[in-house]
């Protein structure tokens, strides 16, 4: 069942009383069709612009994800403009503009992104895309447009980056086959500049030239910055399943790429940062999530050793358990340091090893930690929704969605 939302001036004033009341009318239906806009969009606009073929990652289109994605971040911007009461939608901003900038996406394309969304709202909605509506919705898109190029321009500013020329070659120069199925690549800088300065829990995005003629970029986590001149990325390789084929990046990754390539690398993005307080933290995570956790201890070791770090990671096996060895040897430089593990399937060896998925129920918590996870969706639902019965407050929990941010997708699409 679909429902209008109450007609209430924009509390930031950002949109106009007009568009409010139109919006306010629309959101619902808007919300219910957003899935079929975005699928009947991205067609539309690559076939137009194959040039942007070489920035969208042509799997989430296969998959949908990013279908989802778009849609739920425009409805939910729509609906906050509106509701006074509504979350602040800073923290999706940031991610977005993150994102983007790490992809090199330019003001100009906002218009070609404008123009074919909202020409793929009135197909789909047909004749109820009025010019009234068709005008709201418009002012909606611009505004949520603006706010992202001027949030873009800041960081790309910030990181000295010129959006045109986003990546800066790279040379591998030592692989590490940290499991059989993830790989560590160490890279340094192939031009005469440094190391740019990275936060703990930012990513890069590589982009590769895949056999057959694709370029493709994917996110992948700085997992270490101990050496000031290189940085790191730590890979899994994504198996296919179900008929599925394997992950084309990943693989190329694996199998394609040796010391002495050079792979193309943006400047380092995403918000998951530490906050600079001497709070204990607590760093949940599961599978390929592992590549944040090593960063933010090497990070504390080195900067605030006497803070308390609880490490709790689940996987498969021990045999999957990437960087195991060097997030331990990293936590002995940490005065506090505490680690839990589960596995699906625990050896006899591993004793202190605790069978299963991931259970914070007994896991002490010190007062005022502060959380970050990182793994599948339904692995960080379910450790957020263990710390909150446990009394940690939202606002200490922090996520990194190894994919499109679909987290809250459904309730927004709720509207
Ligand atoms: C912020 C961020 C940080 C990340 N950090 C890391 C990291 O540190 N380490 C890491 O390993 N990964 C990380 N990732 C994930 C990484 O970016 C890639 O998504 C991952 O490597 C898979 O890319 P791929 O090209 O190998 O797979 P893709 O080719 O993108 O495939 C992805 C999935 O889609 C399925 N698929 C593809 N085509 C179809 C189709 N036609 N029909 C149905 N299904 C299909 C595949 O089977 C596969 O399961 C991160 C992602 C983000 C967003
Ligand atoms: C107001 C306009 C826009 C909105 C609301 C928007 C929204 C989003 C959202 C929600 C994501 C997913 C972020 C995540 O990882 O969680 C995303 C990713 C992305 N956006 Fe945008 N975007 C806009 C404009 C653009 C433009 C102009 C381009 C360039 C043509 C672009 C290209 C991309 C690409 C390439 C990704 C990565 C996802 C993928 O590869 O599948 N976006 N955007």
């Amino acid at each position: 069942m679909t429902t209008t939302l109450p007609a209430r001036p924009a509390p930031t004033g950002l949109l106009s009383a007009r568009s409010a009341a139109v919006i306010a009318a629309t959101a619902a239906v808007v919300a219910e069709h957003a899935e079929q806009v975005t699928a009947r969009f991205y067609p539309r606009m690559l076939a137009e612009h194959p040039e942007l073929l070489r920035v969208f990652n042509l799997a989430n289109q296969a998959t949908g994800e990013q279908n989802r994605a778009l849609a739920a971040s425009v409805v939910a911007y729509a609906v906050q403009l509106i509701d006074p009461d509504a979350p602040s939608f800073d923290h999706v901003m940031t991610r977005i503009a993150g994102k983007h900038v790490s992809l090199g996406i330019r003001p100009e394309q906002y218009t070609i992104v404008g123009h074919h969304l909202l020409a793929a709202v009135a197909e789909v909605l047909g004749d109820a895309v009025t010019p009234a509506v068709a005008d709201a919705w418009a002012e909606v898109y611009w505004l949520f447009a603006t706010q992202l190029i001027a949030e873009e321009a800041r960081l790309y500013a910030r990181a000295g980056v010129d959006p045109s020329t986003p990546t800066r070659p790279y040379r591998v120069v030592r692989r590490i086959e940290e499991t059989d199925d993830v790989v560590s690549l160490v890279l340094e800088p192939a031009d005469d500049a440094s190391v740019p300065e990275i936060e703990p829990g930012q990513y890069v995005s590589l982009f590769v030239d895949l056999p057959g003629g694709d370029r493709q970029p994917r996110q992948y986590t700085v997992s270490s910055t101990a050496v000031g001149t290189r940085l790191q990325v730590t890979v899994r390789k994504v198996r296919g399943t179900g008929g599925n084929p394997d992950g084309r990046v990943s693989s190329f990754l694996h199998d394609q790429v040796g010391v002495g390539d050079l792979v193309d690398v943006s400047a380092p993005a995403g918000d998951l940062v530490v906050p600079s307080s001497d709070s204990p933290l607590l760093l949940a995570t599961a599978g390929a999530g592992i590549t944040t956790v090593l960063p933010i201890v090497e990070h504390i070791a080195r900067t605030q050793p006497q803070r308390p770090v609880i490490v709790a990671h689940a996987d498969r096996t021990a045999a999957d358990h990437a960087l195991r060895e060097t997030v331990l040897h990293a936590g002995r430089q940490i005065d506090d340091f505490t680690r839990y593990t589960w596995y699906e399937s625990v050896d006899r060896d591993d004793h202190r090893a605790r069978t299963g998925l991931m259970d914070l129920t007994d896991v002490p918590l010190p007062d005022g930690v502060h959380v970050f996870t990182c793994g599948p969706l339904p692995f960080m639902r379910q450790v957020r929704g263990a710390l909150l019965a446990r009394g940690v407050p939202a606002d200490h929990i922090r996520y990194e969605v190894f994919g499109p941010d679909l987290w809250a997708a459904p309730a927004a699409a709720g509207g």
